[in-house]
């Protein structure tokens, strides 16, 4: 009895039995390209009991025509091919298709080759005899990160058709029930009030909403109410008339004017003094207003969009803002919640922001070590998509290859010290390799606070110009343009 129930339990071991529950494999296509048979067959074997659909390559020629032919999840490359080697082989691969992911196969040692490999856009690397539950682990890894990045470019695509929100990247129920709303008011005149705190998104969400409504062809002007002292805010929403005070020595128009047919955005409102607020009510009772100075009253077709940082409701209640106007503005709300309550949106604003950054510098693309995701996706976002972006940008400008690791990324993001990121991403790597990456780092550091004027850093650096060239030229810097923002 004993006997038969282990043979019926066998099958459970069966590694296809196993894929075929956990389904994480299912149907996806890997190709091998190694020219030892041996290694072939014994892939073969290892990767169809897994579950995966499997093809083999002999050289690079080959290789590169079923790649050309197939949609194939991942490669394993080995990197001592006849011919081309795996090395030369990688960059025509990426050039092919970019987002494959490559798994290199090494004999025992060539460490250097690799640390080249992995800069070169290999996702990894295996060392003959392998691991193979490690092996399979990797594998796994690397297709569950290609797949999510095509789901993401599939998402991008959705959103597009759906809502014309080319730039605007969410897919967590919270974001998708604001998208939703987004859509459904934007074709309306109905004021909205955008609540979200700093760099959530609001302004882009008004930009939407503008850019989705009938308005769209016709001016969105922005103003932060909060910047101005409130003589020129007055004068600059509503205009004034030749006189209207010592400083105007001629007629203007305001933004209300300005924006005629389309949208004006009103940003920050809660900073906006209680003379400017009883004015702007007035406009949004009847759409009516006058010059400062003047006595004519002007018609405008204005649909108002307003944003704000802070709790609107406590202003009304103690005595900051009117009541009326905050209801008047308050028709229809849309909170923008913090990135920190919606984790999910994390890799997929990282890749928008990765993608966009690499292209705006001409890099190859570019992304993210897996350790460094994961300190993306566990920190907490004070400064929320902003304070993302711009660690992605810093990230992209910083790196030398085709994968940002932890180490490019702000120490108080990833809570270690940029040495114990760079020791722990590559800890192959000599004394004298650790100190070329400390040294670049830091000279990009400062050619970005010099504005990449070579001049000033080099002053600041106390070194002659001709030094810092030649580190410039060593360390593969590459020099932006000076007099960028
Ligand atoms: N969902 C998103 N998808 C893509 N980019 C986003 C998203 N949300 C915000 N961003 C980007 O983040 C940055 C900050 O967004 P935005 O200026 O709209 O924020 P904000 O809420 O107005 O911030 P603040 O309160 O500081 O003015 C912008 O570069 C914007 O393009
Ligand atoms: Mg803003």
């Amino acid at each position: 009895m004993h006997e038969s129930m282990s043979e019926v339990d066998l099958p459970l071991n069966d590694p296809i039995v196993e894929t075929a529950t956990n389904g994480n494999s299912a149907s996806a296509g890997i190709l091998v390209i190694d020219d030892e048979a041996s290694i072939r067959e014994s892939l073969d074997v290892l990767l169809s009991l897994e579950g995966y659909a499997t093809a083999m390559a002999v050289d690079g020629e080959e290789g590169l025509r079923m790649i050309e032919a197939n949609n194939f999840d991942l490669v394993l490359l080995d990197l001592a091919l006849p011919g081309q080697s795996g090395l030369e082989l990688l960059p025509q691969i990426k050039e092919r298709q970019p987002e494959l992911p490559v798994i290199m196969i090494t004999a025992y040692g060539t460490v250097d080759n690799v640390v080249e490999a992995v800069r070169a856009g290999a996702e990894n690397f295996v060392q003959k005899p392998w691991d193979n539950e490690k092996l399979l682990a990797d594998i796994r890894s690397a297709i569950a990160r290609h797949r999510a990045e095509e789901e993401n470019l599939q998402l991008k695509r959705t959103l597009k058709q759906r809502y014309n929100f080319s730039n605007i990247v969410g897919k967590s129920e919270i974001m998708l029930k604001v998208f939703d709303l987004v859509a459904q008011v934007a074709p309306s005149r109905s004021t909205v009030l955008i609540q979200g705190e700093s760099g959530t998104g609001k302004e882009l969400i008004a930009k939407a909403i503008h850019a989705n409504s009938p308005r769209r062809d016709k001016p969105f002007v922005p103003i932060n109410t909060g910047a101005m002292p409130a003589e020129l805010l007055e004068s600059t929403l509503f205009g004034h008339v030749k006189g209207a005070f010592t400083s105007a020595i001629a007629s203007k128009k305001g933004l209300f004017e300005v924006a005629h047919g389309g949208t004006l955005f009103l940003d920050e409102i809660a900073t906006m003094g209680m003379d400017t607020q009883a004015k702007i009510l007035r406009v949004l009772q009847d759409r009516r207003f006058m010059h400062l100075g003047g006595v004519q009253e002007i018609q405008v077709d204005v649909r108002i969009l307003a944003a704000t940082n802070v709790d609107m409701r406590k202003e009304v209640r103690e005595g900051r803002f009117r009541e009326d106007l905050f209801y008047r503005l308050n028709v229809i709300t849309v909170d923008l919640p913090p990135l920190r309550a919606r984790r999910e949106d994390i890799p997929l604003l990282a890749n928008h922001f990765l993608e966009f950054y690499a292209n705006e510098n001409g890099f190859t693309p570019r992304r993210l070590s897996t350790d460094a995701l994961r300190a993306l996706v566990d920190y907490d976002w004070p400064g929320n998509v902003r304070e993302l972006e711009n660690s992605i940008e810093r990230g992209v400008v910083l790196s030398n290859g085709p994968v940002i690791g932890s180490d490019l990324l702000p120490g108080h993001i990833t809570g270690r010290s940029f040495q114990d990121a760079l020791l722990e991403h590559n800890p192959n790597a000599s004394l004298f390799d650790i100190l070329e990456v400390i040294e670049r780092r830091i000279i990009i550091e400062k050619l970005e606070r010099c504005n990449w004027n070579q001049t000033d850093a080099a002053e600041q650096f106390r070194v002659p110009l001709s030094t810092l060239n030649q580190k410039i030229k060593r360390l593969n810097i590459e020099i932006r343009k000076k007099g960028r923002e």
